[in-house]
């Protein structure tokens, strides 16, 4: 079997062109949806991230309030600068990029964040309400990658899902958001990590694998059953001359050969990257919806 690939810069422009569209009408009721971005320090891949959000909003008509600090940034600078976003009325999404600096604190940052701004659902009161099944801000990559499974007609509904990867930005949300009751959901999970003895036994049952581990080749054309639906969440750069960047992108995934078994497979890039920035645009407009009462 050859697999089918999802596109997902596909699926992601028709979500953006829907989103396009809210906005507009939200304009014409006075209403702006704003996302304030910060990052701290130089990291390239970082950087590139941040670069795509910021050009993604403009596009669709997000107004963008970017912050770039240096490495040296203090916590109580960070801390202050995400206060003054708490209480900025045009600022609707407050997105703090990760990894931040070793000298800052992490959970520190992410409790300050005004959960009703919090379009990242990292804050540990979106991720509760988001385990317990209430309305919440979903993580943007899992919610992404539910989405890229729901267009393209997988069914998820009594599927054993097997993620390799136990992220708190990844594989822990997206377990929660498949083993959950409603659309979308209704999977039997399996999660796998480093310490798992054989990720293969468990991948080979597995009707839909999703590799989200951060590290290149983790699932083989061995370790996935014939027809089984492949999605690759890894983004790992490997050095390359013969590239202008002097590098290329690669998934967790060998892609060419999981083709030749898999019945629906994400290429990288061009798969979940897309669909992440996508579903941080759809956090911003609802924020700003539910914030005026729409
Ligand atoms: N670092 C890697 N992915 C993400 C993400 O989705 N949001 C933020 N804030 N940082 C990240």
């Amino acid at each position: 079997m050859t697999a089918k690939i999802i596109d997902g810069k596909e699926i992601a422009q028709q979500i953006r062109s829907e989103l396009a569209t809210e906005i507009q009408n939200l304009k014409t009721r006075g209403i702006v949806p704003g996302l304030g971005v910060i990052l701290v320090g130089e990291d390239p891949a970082s950087r590139s991230y941040v670069t795509a959000k910021e050009k993604a909003c403009h596009e669709i008509g997000i107004y963008s309030n970017d912050n770039r600090l240096p490495a040296t940034t203090t916590q109580a600078e960070l801390l202050a600068l995400i206060a003054a976003m708490n209480a900025d009325p045009k600022i609707n999404g407050i997105l703090v990029q990760l990894p931040l600096p070793k000298h800052l604190n992490e959970s520190e940052v992410l409790l300050a964040i005004n959960p009703d701004k919090d379009v990242d659902g990292f804050h540990p009161l979106n991720v509760g309400r988001m385990v317990v099944g209430e309305k919440a801000f979903l993580p943007c990559t899992p919610h992404g990658v539910l989405q890229m499974m729901a267009r393209s007609g997988v069914k998820i509904e009594g599927a054993h899902a097997v993620i390799v990867g136990r992220s708190n930005i990844v594989g822990k949300p997206l377990a929660n958001l498949l083993m959950a009751k409603g659309k979308m959901a209704n999977a039997t999970v399996t999660v796998c990590h480093t310490r798992t003895k054989d990720i293969g036994h468990y991948t080979r049952q597995a009707d839909i694998v999703i590799a989200a581990a951060g590290r290149p080749n983790t699932v083989t054309a061995d370790m996935i059953k014939d027809g089984a639906v492949v999605i690759d969440v890894g983004v790992n750069r490997i050095e390359d001359s013969s590239k202008k960047a002097g590098f290329r992108l690669v998934g967790d995934v060998d892609f060419e050969a999981c083709k030749q078994k898999a019945s629906l497979i994400t290429p990288v890039p061009g798969g979940v990257g897309p669909m992440t920035i996508t579903m941080l645009l759809y956090n911003t407009v609802e924020s700003a919806k539910r914030a005026n009462g729409v």
